[in-house]
């Protein structure tokens, strides 16, 4: 079809020019033919006349002096030599004998002086005759001129038919020539692009020796930075100039991936079904993972795979394991993979919370590693890979792998489903290639994760610890300038895409005034409306920081009395992974720091902390954020932290303080926050009052700065990266079939929210 296609681009313009020349041709054809055909008579009348020889002259004196008649002569002369007429003008210019014929329009001229013959071409009617004059002399005398008159009907005739085939011979050369040429292109652009791919193909494994044709070689370097320049270009384009909403999001998807599918894979599942008070209802779980990518499924509408965890999961699903999220407005589709206590406790529990997370996180807790912790991860991670290819509907998902429950997913996804493609992104940070190395099975996660296309990690700082770990541990080769790794013949791009919040904030349009929040809330903590507010909110767990913020707060009351009995912090904790000593003790201690700094500082009616550890749905969470004075993160160590974010989102006000610490990634994005370093008691207390006292105007001009760069960079700004890239990464392999050609350059790094 392409062949047959390309055939008639070619052959329509051919036959075009083809034509042109024909029109042009012809006339002259033409023109041609006549001026041979009347030299042709010409002489023919020559002979004639020559053939004639003395009879003719004796006859017609001999008529002319007894006056009579001559046709029968003539007549003879025309049968014998097929003239159209014959005349005779004597000296005088008197037409003396003619055939019946002879037309009346030739006239009898004066013979041109030394002249032979005269002859000249006459119109008629129906089309044109020769006519040529010849002076008839003997016996030393002339007795006028013979006109001898040929039809040059005939030559209209043959001028038609020789033009007829003048058409005909050029079609069939034009044909000729047409499929030749095609033919010819055809297989030397063949040859060209495979060259070409080879070329570039080769190039990629061995930069320094490419073996592809060497006439092609010049081309390569200047294709491949045309190509880079083209992609930047226009990556650029797509990624600073759209505005990045979920509709926008939804639109990416339709034009750069035709709407193909999109599957997210991660351990905690979006909504979980629980029973409360004998009734089943759906909780939003407090994950930063969740918090990002709930707002792309909804725009994407394809399918969430992930671990089954509430009490009533099982109650809600159908047969296939899958129920409809979220539950009030259904756009995607859920697929739950149960996992038996066995498995929990050890892929979960053990391997990714016990390993890898302490590991990964400077919050000096030791990391666990157990064989038996390691063979259930494991097991898990090849029970997600055929989740994912019975959900999968067609053989080239885009498929996103989320976080350190899955390293080792995205190379069995590679052997199942080799034609999607997988971006994995670490949502945690990535320490370097000492502290990882730590982990037994630090090859195996590292080879795991380079089944990806992509990998993805909040900043660059930690795409370089990959990168480092990478290169020291595997047989491979690390590319910095592209931010590649190249390994047992496939490539994985390690890209930063700092991830971010729903921006505007989707629930504010359901919440009252910042005002009503702010009492409402008071009034429900029971301290009185003008009490300041401090806020924390984290899941409990070691590394956000928790203890370090009371002691923050102690150290303030301690340098600044007068905010006893004026300000009170609320510590929202969500109880996480309690099955674990180390939480557990966590938590005894974090209630115990809470209740030492109230015995120190409280009095009736006045607790400067209250500690609530318990779940909160985000709109009740909205409401905390719309009634602070401030905001405190202090994660010890955090990969970005989106806690930070959905607080600056949720001031439309602009009004409030943040305070950050300097270790989360979004440290390197909300410039204007107040940064601290958590350890550092002192510095932490003097920001709570700084924050405390901070003029209206200022906390202004800050928050306005913050949600600016949040409305720049949100969620669906962070996904679209990841599905441009991938986008990008499909159109090169139809270009390139294997997965060889570099990938390109991220959308996230040329245009990424300024890196402090
Ligand atoms: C935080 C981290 C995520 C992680 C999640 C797991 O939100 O930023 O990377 O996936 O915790 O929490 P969970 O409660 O599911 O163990």
């Amino acid at each position: 079809m392409k062949v047959v296609r390309l055939t008639l681009r070619f052959l329509i313009p051919l036959a075009i020019v083809l034509g042109l020349i024909a029109y042009g041709v012809t006339p002259l054809a033409d023109n041609l033919l006549t001026q041979w055909f009347v030299k042709d008579l010409e002489l023919r009348s020559k002979l004639i006349v020559n053939a004639l020889d003395n009879s003719i002259f004796e006859t017609i004196d001999a008529r002319m002096q007894t006056k009579t008649r001559i046709d029968a002569f003539f007549r003879r002369i025309m049968q014998d030599e097929r003239l159209f007429a014959l005349g005779f003008c004597d000296t005088e210019q008197q037409l003396r004998f003619r055939t019946e014929q002879f037309p009346d329009t030739i006239a009898c001229e004066p013979a041109a002086e030394g002249a032979e013959s005269r002859t000249q071409v006459v119109e008629i009617p129906n089309g044109s005759l020769h006519v040529a004059a010849f002076p008839l002399q003997g016996s030393g005398r002339v007795l006028g001129e013979l006109v001898l008159v040929h039809d040059m009907s005939f030559v209209t005739s043959r001028s038609t038919r020789t033009q007829g085939y003048i058409m005909y011979f050029i079609a069939i050369i034009g044909a000729i020539v047409s499929v030749i040429t095609v033919i010819i292109a055809q297989l030397s652009l063949r040859g060209w692009i495979s060259g070409m791919r080879g070329l570039l193909g080769e190039n990629r494994q061995h930069p320094l020796s490419p073996s592809g044709p060497p006439e092609l070689q010049p081309f390569a370097r200047d294709l491949r930075r045309l190509i880079r320049d083209v992609e930047t270009d226009r990556r650029l384009r797509d990624d600073s100039q759209t505005v990045w909403t979920a509709r926008a999001l939804k639109e990416l998807l339709t034009k750069e991936l035709g709407g193909e599918e999109v599957m997210v894979i991660s351990n905690r599942e979006p909504y979980i079904h629980v029973r409360r008070d004998g009734k089943v209802v759906a909780q939003v779980p407090a994950s930063g993972l969740v918090t990002a990518l709930d707002p792309i499924m909804r725009a994407c509408q394809g399918t969430w795979i992930a671990h089954g965890s509430g009490s009533a999961d099982r109650e809600t699903v159908d047969a296939q394991d899958r129920v409809q999220a979220p539950p009030d407005h259904p756009r995607y589709t859920l697929r739950r993979v149960w996992l038996s206590e066995e498995e929990e406790r050890g892929y979960y529990f053990g391997f990714a919370n016990e390993g890898i997370w302490p590991l990964c996180h400077i919050a000096h807790v030791r990391p666990n590693f157990r064989s038996e912790d390691w063979r259930q991860y494991i097991r898990v991670n090849e029970k997600f890979a055929r989740a994912a290819v019975e959900e999968a509907k067609t053989e080239d998902p885009v498929i996103l792998v989320q976080d350190y429950h899955f390293a080792l997913l995205p190379r069995m996804l590679r052997r199942l489903l080799p034609k999607a493609t997988i971006i994995t992104f670490w949502h945690i940070p990535w320490p370097n290639p000492e502290e990882f190395g730590i982990c037994p099975w630090t090859e195996e996660i590292v080879s795991g994760l380079l089944g990806s296309n992509i990998i993805g990690f909040h900043t660059r700082f930690h795409c370089n610890n990959f990168l480092e770990t990478a290169e020291r541990f595997l047989e491979c080769r690390g590319d910095r300038e592209h931010s590649t790794i190249s390994f047992r013949g496939e490539q994985t791009a390690v890209y930063r895409y700092p991830v971010s919040v729903d921006y505007p904030v989707r629930l504010i349009r359901q919440t009252k005034s910042v005002e009503h929040a702010r009492l409402q809330v008071r009034e429900k903590l029971g301290i009185p409306p003008d009490r300041r507010l401090g806020l924390g909110v984290d899941r409990l767990d070691y590394t956000k920081g928790i203890v370090e913020k009371l002691r923050a707060v102690e150290r303030l009351l301690e340098r600044h009395p007068e905010w006893i009995g004026r300000f009170t912090f609320l510590q929202i904790a969500a109880p996480t992974r309690d099955r674990i000593d180390e939480y557990r003790k966590f938590r005894a201690d974090v209630v115990a720091e809470a209740e030492r700094i109230n015995g120190r500082f409280g009095s009736d009616g006045y607790q400067p902390v209250i500690l609530r550890v318990e779940h909160h749905e985000p709109a009740d969470i909205l409401q905390h954020y719309r009634a602070a004075d401030l905001c405190f993160v202090a994660s010890l160590h955090d990969g970005m932290n989106l806690v930070c974010k959905e607080f600056v989102a949720a001031r439309n006000d602009e009004r409030g303080v943040l305070i950050l610490s300097q270790f989360t990634g979004a440290s390197r994005e909300l410039l204007e926050a107040l940064l601290v370093n958590p350890y550092h008691v002192d510095q932490c207390a003097e920001s709570l009052h700084s924050a405390l006292t901070m003029p209206e105007e200022e906390q202004r001009d800050r928050m306005r700065n913050m949600r600016a760069t949040i409305h720049d960079f949100n969620i669906f700004r962070w996904a679209g990266r990841m599905l441009l890239d991938a986008a990008r990464i499909r159109q090169r392999r139809r270009f390139v079939p294997k997965n060889t050609f570099p990938t390109p350059l991220p959308v996230s790094e040329p245009s990424a929210p300024p890196a402090a």
